[in-house]
C-alpha cells in the first residue's frame, strides 16, 4: 500500500496544507509508505494538446510531471488538497491535473492492445477542500474537477471533506475538530473495505 498526497496549495502552511498534514498523519497508522507532493515547488508546464499521449501512451514534455506521473503509477491511495480559487481547484493543480490525460491515454492504448483487462480501479482517491464562504454549491467544481482527475487515473473516488468558512492562513486550527476529522478521515481512507 502506497498513500501519496498532493499539496494543491500555493500558501505554504495554509489550511488545506494542515489538512493534508492531518489525513496522512490518520493514514500513517496504517501505512508506512507515504509521499507528499506540494505542487507549489514543481515546474509543471499545461497540457499542450499535442496528441502525443494518444499515439504513445505517455507525454512527450520534460518537466516535473515525470516524477508525479512515476508516483502516481506506484500508489495504492491518492488524496488531493486544494482550496477553492473561483469555484474550482488551483491553477498549479489544474495544470497537473490536465497532464494526467497521458494516464487515461495509456489506460486506453493497453486496452487496445489487451494489455489491460480494463476492469476493476487500479486504486482509491480522497478530495480535502477548503473555501472562504458559505454557498451551498462552494465546491461543486472542485469535486467535479478532482473526481474526474481519478476517473482518468481509474480510480476509485472514495469520499471527500470539503470545509467551509476558512479565509486566513491557519483559521483552520480554531476549529481543531476539524482537523480530528481530517485525521479520522485518513486513518479510514486506508482500512480494507468490511468484508
Ligand atoms: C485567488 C483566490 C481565489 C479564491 N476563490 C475563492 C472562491 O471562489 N470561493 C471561496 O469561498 N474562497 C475563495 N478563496 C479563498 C480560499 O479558498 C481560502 O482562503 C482557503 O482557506 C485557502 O486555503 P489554503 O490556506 O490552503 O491556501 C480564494 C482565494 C484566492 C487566493
Amino acid at each position: 500500500m502506497m498513500v501519496l498526497g498532493i499539496y494543491g496549495s500555493p500558501r505554504k502552511g495554509g489550511n488545506t496544507d494542515l489538512m493534508l498534514d492531518a489525513f496522512l498523519e490518520g493514514a500513517s497508522e496504517t501505512v508506512k509508505d507515504i509521499e507528499r507532493i506540494y505542487v507549489r515547488d514543481l515546474d509543471i508546464h499545461g497540457c499542450l494538446a499535442c496528441g502525443h499521449c494518444d499515439k504513445k501512451g505517455r507525454c512527450i514534455q520534460k518537466d516535473d510531471m515525470n516524477r508525479v506521473y512515476s508516483l502516481m503509477d506506484q500508489a495504492t491511495h491518492i488524496v488531493v488538497a486544494s482550496p477553492v480559487y473561483f469555484y474550482g481547484v488551483t491553477g498549479q493543480l489544474k495544470l497537473l491535473i490536465d497532464r494526467s490525460q497521458a494516464c487515461f491515454m495509456r489506460w486506453e492504448l493497453e486496452k487496445k492492445q489487451g494489455r489491460n483487462p480494463g476492469e476493476g480501479t487500479s486504486g482509491s482517491g480522497y478530495l480535502l477542500a477548503a473555501g472562504a464562504t458559505r454557498g451551498k454549491r462552494l465546491f461543486e467544481c472542485t469535486v467535479l474537477s478532482v473526481r474526474y482527475f481519478f476517473d482518468a487515473l481509474n480510480y476509485n473516488y472514495v469520499g471527500d471533506l470539503c470545509l467551509r468558512e476558512l479565509d486566513e492562513k491557519g483559521a483552520i486550527l480554531l476549529q481543531p475538530l476539524a482537523l480530528d476529522d481530517c485525521r479520522r478521515a485518513g486513518r479510514e481512507f486506508v482500512l480494507p473495505p468490511a468484508a
